[in-house]
């Protein structure tokens, strides 16, 4: 079979991998301030743009980080204008801060809208192309060295501090993924402290996501050991943790459980990518203006449901890892208590289960499957389905 641009970018060749590690990461509370400005002086900065949105400088997260910034003499230029949904309009106007305040270096404090319009703008600062060339083509066209980058993650988590992907939105709303180790940042303080005034919906939606990241790249048919190995470790953590930090959002031990967990999945998914449940949700995406994590809550059981038979190890090896099952249960057994698994916590966590609930009907959802056949995600599913599977896949979202 020829490889996709999905494959080759996430090995599925058996006993072949490669893997490039993110940058440096600290971890602990309280370690951007303590460390962020060391961080900048010792990378020789000048002058650095912080890189943030309004919420989160409304909220206090950000003056602290300025101020201690400004102490060490880094002589910090906040640039708040970051959307939620990121588009390359936020990239044109944060480049047109850097170009005109000289900046010499980058720091990303927010979630993943802000640490991706960060690396798009890296990406771009290393190439002389236009903008969707330079998207398109990724590392291959980054020429020049990428300026020093850091970044704050503030939720926990999209896993954009460690992922190898960047997305998007054009000036027509369509969205666009910029794929590139090369603007990765290159430090990271991991503070969960910053996480413990995130929003219950958003801790929930963000979590959740954190747990499809880890388990699509624990159980995807990609061959990269490394990643598997901190996929199934990024699951069992945050199927425990995410239960316990919306029972109690003010435990750091359980906001720090989750903070790692994010991190740890998206360096899985920079490894080994993730699987169909993503697969299916981005073209329903493209339809209704939702958080991301409500449309995977939908996706998720059947896409497990039809993928079982074919990856009932790999769910089964899952299962085991976050301590599932009853002692003797065999792997069909064991497969299947993790979907269960799957199925009750976006029900717990107060997440939609069906397609009603996003205001889509399965039977107006014909371009959406074509889109799916098209999926680099879905390709990277263990069961490839057809365009009738995928079809009967989005009916069965819908409600009895
Ligand atoms: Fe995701």
């Amino acid at each position: 079979m020829a490889a996709t641009a999905s494959s080759a970018f996430f090995g599925t060749e058996p006993d072949r991998f490669d893997f490039a590690w993110p940058g440096h990461a600290v971890f602990g509370d309280g370690c951007a301030q303590q460390q962020l400005p060391a961080w900048a002086a010792g990378r020789g900065v000048r002058r650095l743009l912080v890189l943030s949105d309004a919420g989160l400088v409304k909220a206090g997260i950000v003056a602290p980080l300025v101020e201690s910034l400004r102490a060490a003499g880094c002589a910090p230029v906040l640039f708040d204008g970051v959307a939620a949904n990121p588009t390359l309009n936020n990239v044109r106007q944060a480049r047109a801060c850097w170009d005109a305040q000289h900046c010499d270096g980058l720091v990303a404090i927010g979630g993943g809208s802000v640490i991706d319009v960060g690396k798009v703008l890296v990406a771009g600062l290393c190439a002389d192309l236009p903008i969707d060339e330079m998207l398109r083509e990724g590392d291959r066209v980054l020429t020049r060295d990428a300026p020093p980058f850091a970044a704050v993650p503030t939720t926990a988590g999209t896993g954009s501090e460690s992922t190898t992907a960047a997305l998007v939105k054009d000036d027509q709303g369509r969205k666009h993924v910029l794929r590139s180790r090369r603007s990765r940042p290159q430090w990271l303080a991991l503070d969960p402290g910053l996480t413990l005034s995130l929003p219950l919906s958003v801790t929930a939606s963000t979590g959740f996501d954190t747990v499809m990241h880890a388990l699509g790249a624990a159980t995807n048919r990609a061959t990269n050991p490394v990643g598997e190995a901190l996929a199934l470790q990024a699951l069992a953590l945050s199927m425990r943790a995410l239960p316990a930090v919306l029972a109690e959002p003010a435990s750091l031990k359980a906001r720090s459980d989750m903070l790692l967990a994010s991190y740890l999945a998206g360096v899985a998914m920079s490894l080994r990518g993730v699987d169909g449940i993503h697969g299916l949700c981005t073209p329903l995406e493209a339809l209704v203006d939702v958080p991301h994590a409500h449309v995977l809550a939908v996706t998720c059981v059947p896409l497990m449901a039809f993928t079982l038979p074919a990856a009932t190890l790999r769910y089964a090896q899952a299962a085991r890892a976050c301590g599932l099952g009853s002692p003797g249960d065999g792997d069909d057994a064991l497969a299947r208590a993790l979907v269960d698994a799957i199925d009750g916590l976006r029900r717990r966590v107060g997440l939609p289960c069906t397609l009603a609930e996003l205001g889509l009907r399965a039977d107006a959802l014909g371009a959406a499957a074509d889109a799916a056949m098209d999926n680099a995600s879905l390709r990277l599913n263990a069961r490839q389905p057809t365009r009738e599977e995928i079809a009967a896949l989005y009916r069965a979202m819908q409600p009895a």
